[in-house]
This record gives C-alpha cells, structure tokens and sequence, in this order.
C-alpha cells in the first residue's frame, strides 16, 4: 500500500523538514533585531555644567600644541573635554599621553569611541569627571578652553603644578596672570603659560669655588616676574636680566669687584643648584638653600574685578 501525505496529516519526513527549518530559524535568526539607536551627535553650543561644548577649530588645537611644545614625554590633561579632539590630536600627532576630564557623560562616551578610531585609545583616557574636583597634579601640558572666570577659578590650583607644567587656553588669558607667549589665529586667541618655580623668599648662598660670591638672595616673584636683590656683606647689588622659566632661574650680578657673575640654575623645593660665571672666568657650581619662609607669590591673590569675574564675594 503507498502512503500519500496530504495538507492535513503531513508525512513524517515532511515533518522532520519542518522541525529542521524551525530549528534553524531559532538558532540562526533569534528574535527580531531592536533598531540601531542614532548615534549621539553633540550640538554645538550645547550646556554644559559650567561651561557649553563649542569644539576648539582643528587649526587652533594644532597652535596649542605648538604653543605648549608637546612631545611623547608629555601627558597632556584637557579640561573640559568635548569630544576629546585636543587629547585625541595630542596623542596622535605627538605621540603624547592624554587625559580628558569631561561632565558630559555622553560626551565621554563619543571621545572614548573617537580615540579608538583614531587608533590612540592605548594612549588617551576619558573620564567623567568635575574639572573642579579631579586632581590633575600629574600633567605636565593643561589645555582648555574654558571661559575667564573658570581660568580665575583654576588659577591657584594651575599655580601649584610642577614647575615647568605648560598651561594652554584657547580664547581666554588668565587676569593678572601675564601670558608667556599669546597669538591670534582668527578670531581665536591662544595664549600659553610655563608654570614658575615658587623661590620668593631668603636663600643662604654657598660657592666655594668663587671668591666674593654673595652671601645671600633676597627674591621676589610676580607670577613668573622674577626680581630682587643680593648682599655681598655692605653692598646690596639688584638682580640684573633676572629670568624665571619654570624651575630655571637665571640673573646676573655685579659684585664688590665690579666684575659681573652670571648665575644660571635650578630651583626645586627649598635649593637652587646651578653654575656661576665670573666675566671672563668659567663656570663653577653654587647652591642656595631657604634660610626663611617661602615668600608669597605677588599676584596670586585675585583681585577685586577678579572675584567679580569668578562670581565670588568681593
Ligand atoms: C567649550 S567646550 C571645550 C571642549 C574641548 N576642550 C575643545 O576645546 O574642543 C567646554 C567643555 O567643558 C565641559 N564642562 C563644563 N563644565 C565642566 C566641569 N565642571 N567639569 C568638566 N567638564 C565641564 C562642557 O561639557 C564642554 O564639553
């Protein structure tokens, strides 16, 4: 007898068909896919906590990091990150390390996704963070672009960085607080700061190996403005070309002979250790230690248009 398979009692093969497609649909195809969710699209002039995200123009972020000469050494910390394109272009384009600090959850999300792309998330982090809370103490570039108030708010805790530290701002100076170098691209401005050494203060000078050196350095600082003056017994002789560039220090003297010594060092914590140069003689080793509190800093006290800026009480 031939057995026919009809719509209504299927054959058993037909069945084991069936099963098979069902099977193969459920392990291959699963349950439909949930749509894409659209990619998060910062809009420029959006809020921010403190400030609104308007990304700094690629030609400008290229000028800062000329400005702050970053190089591989470096690991340079923006502020207020965005969409992470200065610590993306700062590890790619110097092969620095770099951080973003950035409130913006999403927009932490979108530079980590940046960094990948750009093939540098092994050098470059982002992290949700407040600016104003986070310690950044170990940068050795700070870039950011802020607003004036902000840069007055951070100006203290930039001020205590590593001698040496660059600090970077597009559009916005930092009040009292000469820049060391500025440029305009535009209608942007730039402008760069080196973070001094702290050497206001007495210092108790020794250099054995020249005869007539001072006995002690009277210092005082204006930001990086450095001036003062030396006792060599009677004579007070001021500080001629004084210079302070981060942790060096550099100034020339004339002493109780009328002849000049050029002095040239560095300053760490409470010694200056360094090289003097009588005119026409060489060079030989000289040291200063504190022999006093550290002097204060002129100008780190805000002032009253300061305060005012920073929305504190004057
Ligand atoms: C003008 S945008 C600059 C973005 C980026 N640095 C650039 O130059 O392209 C300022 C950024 O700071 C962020 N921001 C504002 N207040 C902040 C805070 N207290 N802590 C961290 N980020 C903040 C904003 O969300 C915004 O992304």
């Amino acid at each position: 007898m031939i057995r026919t398979c009809s719509a209504r009692r299927p054959c058993m093969a037909g069945l084991l068909v069936l099963l098979a497609a069902l099977l193969a649909a459920c392990t291959t195809a699963g349950p439909a896919p949930a749509p894409a969710a659209p990619a998060y699209e910062p809009q420029r002039g959006q809020p921010g906590k403190d400030v609104v995200w308007v990304p700094t123009p690629d030609a400008v972020v290229t000028r800062m990091l000329d400005m702050a000469g970053v190089t591989a050494a470096d690991l340079v910390v923006d502020l207020g990150s965005g969409d992470g394109k200065i610590a993306i272009a700062a590890a790619r384009e110097r092969g620095a390390r770099a951080r973003g600090l950035e409130y913006n959850p999403d927009l932490v999300v979108l530079s980590r996704q940046r960094a990948q792309q750009a093939g540098v998330a092994a050098r470059v982090e982002f992290l949700q963070a407040d600016i104003f809370k986070s310690d950044f103490s170990d940068a050795s570039v700070v870039t950011m672009y802020l607003l004036p108030g902000l840069n007055l708010r951070l100006r203290e805790t930039l001020l205590r960085m590593k001698p040496g530290t660059r600090v970077v701002s597009h559009s916005f100076d930092m009040g009292t607080w000469e820049a060391d170098e500025r440029a305009y691209l535009g209608n942007a401005a730039v402008f760069m700061w080196t973070v001094p050494a702290h050497v206001a203060g007495l210092w108790a000078v020794h250099a054995p190996r020249l005869p007539g050196a001072p006995l002690t350095l009277r210092l005082e600082q204006h930001f990086q403005v450095l001036a003062g003056e030396a006792d060599f017994g009677p004579l007070s002789a001021f500080l001629m070309r004084p210079r302070l560039d981060g942790a060096r220090i550099a100034f020339t003297l004339r002493d109780t002979g009328g002849a000049l010594l050029q002095f040239d060092a560095l300053a760490a914590g409470d010694r200056i250790a360094g090289t003097v140069q009588r005119a026409g003689g060489r060079a030989v080793p000289f040291e200063a230690r504190r022999s006093g509190p550290p002097g204060a800093i002129g100008g780190a006290q805000p002032t009253a248009h300061e305060l005012r800026l920073m929305g504190e009480p004057i």
